[in-house]
């Protein structure tokens, strides 16, 4: 970790706080014995049993910049399902809401739809590999976010869209029995986002079903969620139950709720600012308070793989 020169050759652990990496090994080991123990079942996949190994990809390690800590990536969330306040959807998502089983409907305009097992899924579209990527809140602040998924490309390959499909919509569950604010808190639910077709096969879109090497927990959108980092966080919408290729620009949630704040596009862009607030800097969860405030970057960074999606585009009325 002290040899500057040579971080390339660095192995998943080192970008890994050596706590939570010694935990996943124990995890691993312990769960190892158990599915022994059990050969004589018949084969069963379950959370548990997908591997995330050390698969860190060596195009999104985001040399020299420092991973958020899994605690605050685990308790700071947006997640109004279960409450406004940032931390409520740690206490609030894991009172008894279940994330497994868990099946996911892929279907609209496309030769094979499916409604799968998400671990079925996730077998399907693996192996498991992991990026670091930066994630930009439209509220201004961030985070630097080791994911584990695979990229959404693989699922649209899949899926193997009709030529009318334009654009996938995302659909987060819908489960107003288990809760409490889908019975009515005001938000047109469930959670929609979506993406054009270009924008879903990039590279850098990501389905992730895991950060720091575990299963993604509830407040993080278990047990699958979109991760589209040039984009503000809200874009990635988190549990999805259903993603669909459609013809048409799909309404979203924040969209419909404020127009002229949320649009379709939502690139993170320093140069236009949220009608109510600034977008130019952001404050990094967990860096303190005095290199707190860093500079927002074009497409969050990432322009060099996004920016050609644009080009004809006037950034400040697709905002
Ligand atoms: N998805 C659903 N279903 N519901 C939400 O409220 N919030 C969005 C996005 N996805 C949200 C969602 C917003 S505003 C952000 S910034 C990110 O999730 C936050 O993800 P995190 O809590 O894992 O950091």
């Amino acid at each position: 970790m002290n040899c500057g020169h040579c971080s390339w050759d660095l192995p998943d652990s080192a970008v890994t706080p050596e706590a939570f990496y010694l935990q996943r090994r124990e995890f691993l080991r312990v769960f190892g014995l158990g599915l022994a123990a059990s050969a004589l079942l018949p084969p069963r996949i379950s959370a548990e049993s997908v591997t995330f190994n050390d698969s860190l990809n060596a195009s999104y390690k985001l040399d020299g910049v420092k991973l958020t800590a899994e605690d605050l990536i685990a308790s700071y969330n947006n997640f109004y399902e279960w409450g406004l306040a940032k931390d409520q959807p740690k206490e609030l998502a894991n009172r008894g809401w279940k994330t497994r089983p868990w099946s996911i409907e892929i279907g609209g305009l496309c030769a094979s739809p499916r409604k799968i097992d998400i671990d079925e899924l996730i077998q399907l579209l693996g192996p498991i590999e992991r990026r670091n990527y930066r994630h930009r809140c439209v509220e201004a602040w961030s985070m630097v976010i080791p994911w584990d998924g695979f990229p959404l490309a693989k699922l649209v390959d899949l899926a193997q869209p009709k030529p009318e499909a334009k654009y996938m919509k995302f659909t987060s569950f819908f489960d107003p029995a288990n809760c409490p604010a889908q019975r009515g808190n005001g938000f047109p639910w469930p959670y929609t986002e979506g993406l054009t077709l270009p924008e879903a096969t990039n590279e850098l879109a990501f389905l992730a079903v895991g950060l720091y090497g575990k299963p993604l927990r509830n407040q993080n959108g278990a047990p699958i969620r979109l991760v589209v980092p040039w984009k503000y966080g809200f874009k990635g919408a988190k549990s999805l139950a259903k993603i669909e290729l459609v013809a048409e620009q799909p309404k979203t949630l924040w969209n419909h709720l404020a127009p002229n704040e949320y649009g379709f596009y939502a690139n993170v862009n320093p140069n236009v600012d949220h009608p109510r607030w600034s977008q130019k800097s952001e404050r990094g969860i967990g860096a303190g308070f005095f290199s707190g405030k860093q500079p927002t970057l074009i497409f969050n960074g990432y322009e060099k793989q996004v920016a050609h999606l644009y080009a004809d585009m006037d950034l400040r009325k697709n905002f």
